[in-house]
């Protein structure tokens, strides 16, 4: 069995921060949620990654290199124009041969893995098996519509009125059977070729398409909230540790990991917490669910259930609670007089003011 994991797109919905980096590369509890599902994927006992990039290839590539940092043989794949995820699989054909394979949307996060869903799919071999959540915002994904046995019926690419709140979760199983059925679907209204479309042609087709419901799902829905969320959730699964240095001022509480080369001076940091490494804490209280990246520098402030990405400093200010704060921002205090907000936000900031 083999792993095709999409990892193309512009990330339009994670703006700004997808301005500067790859969509997959947003870290939670300061790992790039790609590595997650790489993990998962080492995990259910796959070797053979094919990567599908696009516009971001340079970025996804040195991060991912050639797999073996996580025990995988990767191959990237180039799509050159990001055509859709059933076109994926079409011009993966050749890499895939006539093997099984897992599809892993590369923005997508399944809390536990896919472990128990590989193993059951190798021991049934239905033609497909989908994964399934329910969410809160439907017409945002692929819908399923299931009968009273619990059978998919219907399929439908964003729809503008969903027949249930049953999501498609990015996590595909397949064997070849698909192939056949990405070949004979045509574009959809957003020019893509949908894997949701080759899915339902499948049924359509009497293939034995089955699905599994699972919870525990994110995806880059654009809110930041959810992602504050997801960060919360793994945060909640962290061993502490200290690799790093705590002064005696300082007092660490609960589950907090300091990666090698942070310090921590005068501060009170409050797990789940983690602080990356190189990253300087001092005069500081961190407070529960907040991941903060390495090179960063927190100096008399307060900061919780946040997300700082690499290279920020935060100096005097409090208090930042809810928010992403992308890669070498810097906040500071405004001068005394006039008493006003000072501003530099690239496009698609999003800034919200207590006062
Ligand atoms: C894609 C699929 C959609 C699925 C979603 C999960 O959407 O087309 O059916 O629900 O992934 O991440 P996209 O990310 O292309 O909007």
């Amino acid at each position: 069995m083999k792993a095709l994991l999409l990892s193309g797109g512009s990330g339009t919905r994670l703006r700004p921060i997808t301005h500067t980096s790859a969509k997959q590369l947003v870290p939670v509890a300061n790992k790039p949620v790609l590595f997650y599902g790489l993990e998962a994927i080492a995990e259910a006992g796959i070797t053979e990654v094919g990567i599908i990039v696009g516009e971001t290839a340079e970025e996804i590539r040195e991060a991912v290199g050639d797999g073996s940092a996580f025990g995988l043989d990767v191959t990237y794949l180039p799509q050159d124009q990001p055509l859709g995820l059933a076109h994926a699989v079409l011009i993966a054909r050749a890499y895939l041969g006539d093997d099984d394979f897992v599809m892993y949307l590369g923005d997508n996060f399944v809390v536990g893995g896919i472990t128990d869903l590989v193993d059951a799919f190798r021991a049934e071999r239905p033609a497909a098996r989908i994964l399934l959540t329910q969410v809160a915002d439907p017409a945002a994904f692929g819908v399923a519509e299931l009968d009273a046995e619990g059978r998919v019926v219907g399929l439908e690419e964003k729809p503008e009125h969903p027949r249930s709140d049953l999501a498609l979760v990015g996590v595909y199983l397949f064997t070849p059977a698909v192939h056949e059925a990405v070949r004979a679907i045509k574009p959809s209204w957003r020019g893509e070729l949908e894997i949701t479309d080759a899915i339902r042609w499948m049924i359509d087709a009497g293939r034995d398409v089955r699905s599994t419901t699972i919870s525990g799902y994110w995806k880059d829905t654009g809110n930041v909230t959810d992602m504050l969320e997801v960060n919360r959730s793994v945060l909640e699964t962290l061993d502490g540790g200290v690799d790093g240095t705590v002064d005696d001022a300082s007092e660490i509480v609960g589950r907090v990991r300091v990666e090698a080369g942070a310090t921590v001076t005068g501060s009170r940091v409050v797990g789940p917490a983690v602080i990356g490494a190189h990253t300087v804490i001092a005069g500081s209280y961190i407070g529960p669910y907040t991941s903060i990246a390495g090179d960063c520098r927190i100096e008399d402030s307060e900061v919780e259930y946040s997300i700082v990405l690499r290279g920020s400093s935060v100096s005097g200010v409090r208090r930042v609670e809810a928010s992403l704060i992308g890669r070498d921002v810097e906040m500071t205090p405004a001068p005394r007089r006039p008493a006003a907000h000072r501003f530099v936000l690239g496009d698609h900031s999003k800034v919200q003011i207590a006062s």
